[in-house]
């Protein structure tokens, strides 16, 4: 959602703050702003590229903080942009996250004579910074000082006219990471900000302060200093790159195969699954008595499907559970029988990461299924597996939400073959999932045929995505991507729900897309069709090869991906639904990449 950028170096950090801002752009924002320390501050609402536009030919400065915001406290205007600035303007701060006491706060500053120039609640605390300062003599004195009278979850960067090289960085429940270049310092809320500058990152825990100047940097948390570990980051710049395609999320559907053979990578066996990252902790695993998966959006969606893969092939029974729901439900299982899986591909999600801690509170073990390395999931759960699938930076989910489900079979397989799965159904997933990649290729070439079929259906208005067991979560997925990307309005049911509600809307105008793989509910699902076509309702129907004749008769259009094992189907069925929303988006002329409202990462509750 917001994003922070700074820098602090020998060169001109106008430049490297814009392009942070513009690699941030995929999380969503409404208005951008910089300051340039004893240069000024210029905010802007809209794009970055307004913000560019409005800059002085000559503006210069070798240290500087950016920032993109989503409104949260106040519309998008130029005066809630951020940096603010305390009154006397002596520091400028950018901070993502909410100040939960701001209101009280600023209702004392107020009687204190102090003018608001803005509705947030980061003014409130730029003012309390700046009237430490007034009186302290360095820049983290002040920020710790005021830091102490908040309330709430914050990433922020602080600088200040008085100490023109320095950066003060803060985090508590919003991410922050320092990037150590050549010429000088990074801080930023995202990876994708400092990669085309510097691989060398530190990351930086909840309540650390880092103190960063052009010579080097210092971090204490309340215990005094801390040694950090110096990482580098595993992807590359190329990957937060169009590379020549129309879009982020067309490039990212079409490496799907090549994100499932990189999540795969190094963790098969012939019948079973290596996962390093959970070796210490299976023994705890294979006894649980239940395993609880948590998520939000397609991460819960891939979670129904974990949720069958386990109950499946370890038969631990499993549950999925909305982390926005989770985190304020009553834990009642006996925690050390219990384990959560929290899936984020970010890594951020707000609610996903306080159900992961609200776990920890109750003693769960906590594991990750999460995308982005060092990402705050990622350090909060106690073990995990990473996807592997590279930086997603389309607002859809698509290669994440696959490398997603191909990890739920890593897991699955592991525990299964360390309980009641024999080796040879462990022989049989694992050959199968050899040839997930070519099959996926598979998949993506009913590109042109999707393109026509979204033609076909471009002006509909309403569309069910329906289907059973392995594909009811698909036809949830599927509605999700349609409704996100294109506009549509689109709901996914379970098929069997038809009859008990939703089918009183159909009608020639309306779209259901109903996935028909030639799987053990096969007849039961082709019979929806049949009551669909009896009330002369469109269908898309999406089939396993070799059984497209079985549904032309009912079927409006009719696609098919290749056959695989039952439970792996799913990363296949999914391929052509993201596409066929893509393409529908595309024939709308829509902002496929920042939906509107839309943010990539949700980190605000
Ligand atoms: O980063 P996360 O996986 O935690 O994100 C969860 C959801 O916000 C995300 O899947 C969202 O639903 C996507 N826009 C779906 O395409």
């Amino acid at each position: 959602m917001c994003g922070i950028v700074g820098y602090t170096g020998s060169k001109n950090a106008v430049p490297i703050l814009i392009s942070g801002l513009k690699a941030l752009e995929y999380r969503g924002y409404d208005s951008a702003g910089i300051h340039i320390v004893n240069v000024g501050t210029i905010k802007r609402t809209g794009k970055v590229a307004e913000l560019e536009k409005s800059l002085p030919a000559a503006i210069d400065g070798t240290t500087g903080v950016g920032h993109t915001r989503w409104a949260t406290h106040g519309p998008p205007t130029e005066a809630n942009a951020h940096p603010h600035a305390d009154s006397a303007r002596i520091i400028a701060l950018v901070h993502n996250g909410i100040i939960e006491n701001y209101a009280e706060l600023k209702a004392a500053l107020v009687q204190e004579g102090i003018v608001f120039a803005s509705e947030t609640d980061t003014e409130v605390l730029a003012q309390l910074i700046g009237k430490e300062f007034s009186i302290k003599k360095d820049l983290e004195s002040a920020v710790r000082a005021a830091l102490s009278k908040v309330r709430g979850t914050y990433g922020i960067l602080v600088a200040a006219e008085r100490e023109p090289g320095k950066l003060v960085a803060a985090k508590l429940g919003s991410p922050l990471m320092l990037g150590i270049a050549e010429d000088g310092y990074h801080v930023a809320s995202d990876a994708s900000a400092i990669l085309p500058y510097t691989r060398t990152v530190i990351y930086l825990e909840d309540g650390e302060m880092a103190t960063v100047t052009k010579e080097g940097y210092r971090i204490e948390a309340d215990a005094g200093p801390v040694q950090k570990k110096i990482e580098e980051l595993e992807w590359g710049v190329e990957e937060i790159q169009k590379m020549g395609y129309e879009h982020f999320m067309l490039k990212e559907i079409l490496e799907i195969p090549e994100v499932i053979t990189n999540t795969l990578r190094g963790r098969l066996l012939s019948d079973s699954a290596i996962l390093g990252g959970l070796r210490d902790v299976l023994p705890r695993i294979l006894k649980a008595k239940r395993i609880i998966i948590t998520g939000c959006g397609s991460a819960y969606y891939s979670g129904l499907i974990g949720e069958m893969l386990i109950e499946e092939f370890a038969g631990i029974p499993a549950e999925v559970e909305l982390a926005s729901e989770l985190r304020y439900r009553r834990f009642t299982m006996n925690p050390k029988e219990a384990v959560l899986i929290a899936v984020s591909q970010s890594g951020e999600t707000l609610d996903t990461l306080e159900a992961v801690k609200e776990a920890k509170k109750h003693g769960m073990l906590t594991l990750g299924i999460v995308n982005v390395v060092g990402s705050s999931i990622a350090r909060a759960t106690d073990a995990g597996v990473y996807n592997h699938a590279g930086p997603e930076i389309g607002v859809a989910s698509t290669k994440a939400f696959i490398s997603q489900l191909a990890v739920f079979v890593l897991i699955a397989l592991l525990l299964g073959r360390n309980r009641e799965l024999s080796k040879i159904e462990g022989e049989r997933l694992v050959t199968e999932l050899r040839q997930l990649p070519e099959l996926a290729r598979s998949a993506l070439s009913l590109r042109p045929q999707i393109e026509s079929i979204a033609a076909t259906f471009r002006s509909t208005r309403d569309a069910y995505f329906l289907g059973r067991k392995w594909h009811c979560p698909i036809a949830y997925e599927g509605a999700l991507k349609l409704k996100e990307i294109s506009y549509v309005h689109a709901e996914g049911y379970g098929a069997g729900e038809m009859k008990h509600g939703p089918i009183a809307l159909i009608d020639p105008d309306f779209l259901s897309v109903i996935l028909a793989p030639r799987d053990s509910v096969y007849e039961k699902t082709k019979s929806n069709m049949q009551e669909i076509r009896a009330r002369g309702g469109r269908l898309l129907a999406l089939t396993t090869q070799g059984n497209e004749s079985d549904l032309f008769s009912l079927a409006d259009a009719v696609l098919s991906v290749p056959l695989t094992h039952e439970a792996l189907q799913p990363l296949l069925t999914a391929i052509p639904l993201q596409l066929f929303a893509y393409e529908m988006a595309r024939l709308r002329a829509l902002p496929i990449d920042q939906p509107r409202n839309l943010a990539k990462s949700v980190t605000v509750e």
